[in-house]
């Protein structure tokens, strides 16, 4: 399939509905995704990007279909990951001597992955390339969200090619953003933001200013998931730089496991308490053992407060909330508080652990949680209630 989104302008990707999980497990893919591929003729063709391999015959059938690909000049590569360098491979058997422009650290990238000697062009910032009306003008993004990220961005047409900047794993054959259903396509779009982007946001809200500084005309951001911004492409920019500057609302994510269900009782009894004392505060709980880990990051990010909560196992933690523990490290969000809860039988080691989890996660403890022994009684539940009502108090927002 191919669509003509300006004159001479075209996606030339492949929208993968059936996809689940994506970055082998690690993240999942409720709405598919699709890998967006832009084919651009003027004087000269350029083709940016491609789509993941297990497309590669698909892809470079579906292009010879559009263009004789030996008329194809130039190959952008904005970004090494195999998700949109994956058919690489499959096209340079047809065309092996057509430059690929990236970056310097996308050259080591690609060469990384494909283990290929092609024709590699470095560009740096404010590179050009002439296609003839047009031309292509080069940004680098380095760890957005890897080192050899880029955008560039066509002229005259004033199209951003953003790759994964601005996209989500959202499979639609409608393509633009004024088409889908709205709350669908922003909580895939900060369901990305969350769990890919948190760790980078100082360099989101960086990059931004400085395109923004550029004071270039902007009709459409062409993105390499999900769809196209045509409709107030600056609404999705705008979003990003809310969400790079440590982003909470008033909302509290209590997150847990449970054994035989004390430390459930706890979650629920800090919550009745949260929700008692503050009527406006929106609070979430999720058994981490029961839930998705994405959409799960996704209500932290969130959130002002998260609560973690875990029986003491083996002097340790259940191992679903280690996990998260692990996700949340790796995320580093900022500027947001924590606690921790659970039962125990003799040792109790747990809110210990989970306090130390948090803090190297970079959260900031509230105090230092609170624990039940065996299964929490009516006292026990009542003390839970009075926690969460003094986290409530403690955290209120204006
Ligand atoms: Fe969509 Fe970083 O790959």
């Amino acid at each position: 399939m191919v669509i003509e989104l300006k004159k001479n302008v075209y996606w030339v990707g492949k929208v993968d509905w059936e996809l689940r999980k994506f970055h082998g497990e690690e993240y999942s893919a409720h709405k598919g995704t699709s890998y967006n591929s832009y084919l651009i003729r003027d004087e000269k063709t350029v083709l940016i990007d491609t789509v993941w391999n297990p497309f590669c015959k698909e892809f470079v059938e579906n292009l010879k279909k559009t263009i004789d690909l030996r008329k194809i000049d130039y190959i952008v590569s904005n970004h090494a990951e195999v998700d949109h360098s994956g058919s690489l491979d499959e096209l340079m058997k047809h065309i092996p001597d057509t430059p690929i422009y990236c970056t310097a650290n996308g050259v080591e990238s690609l060469i990384g992955h494909f283990h290929k000697d092609w024709n590699f062009v470095p560009i740096k910032t404010g590179d050009k390339l002439l296609l003839g009306r047009r031309e292509l003008v080069f940004i680098e993004a380095p760890m957005l969200h890897w080192p050899d990220s880029m955008f560039c961005y066509l002229t005259k047409d004033n199209i951003l090619f953003s790759n994964d900047a601005f996209g989500q794993h959202y499979a639609t054959e409608l393509l633009y953003n004024d088409l889908v259903d709205q709350a669908e396509l922003f909580q895939e779009c900060i369901k990305y933001y969350a769990n890919i982007l948190t760790p980078f946001s100082s360099l989101v809200e960086r990059k931004i200013n400085e395109f923004i500084s550029l004071d270039l005309p902007l009709e459409m951001i062409c993105t390499s998931h999900g769809v196209i911004w045509r409709d107030n492409p600056s609404q999705i920019v705008q979003k990003y730089a809310d969400w790079s500057k440590n982003y909470k609302e008033n909302q509290i994510t209590i997150v847990y496991d449970t054994m035989w269900n004390g430390t459930r009782a706890m979650a629920e009894a800090i919550a009745h308490g949260i929700m008692s004392a503050d009527e406006k505060v929106v609070c979430k709980l999720f058994n981490i053992s029961r839930s998705d880990k994405n959409d799960t990051v996704t209500e932290v990010f969130k959130s002002k407060v998260l609560l973690v909560g875990s029986p003491t196992i083996n002097r340790g933690i259940l191992s679903a909330v280690a996990g998260f523990l692990e996700e949340i490290r790796g995320l580093k969000f900022k500027g947001k508080k924590a606690a921790a809860f659970g039962t125990y039988g003799w040792s109790g080691e747990s809110v210990k652990m989970i306090n130390k989890g948090l803090e190297e996660a970079g959260f900031e403890l509230l105090n230092e949680g609170i624990k039940s022994i065996w299964n929490p009684n009516d006292k026990a539940l009542d003390e839970c209630i009075k926690y969460g009502k003094e986290i409530a108090k403690l955290t209120k927002m204006g």
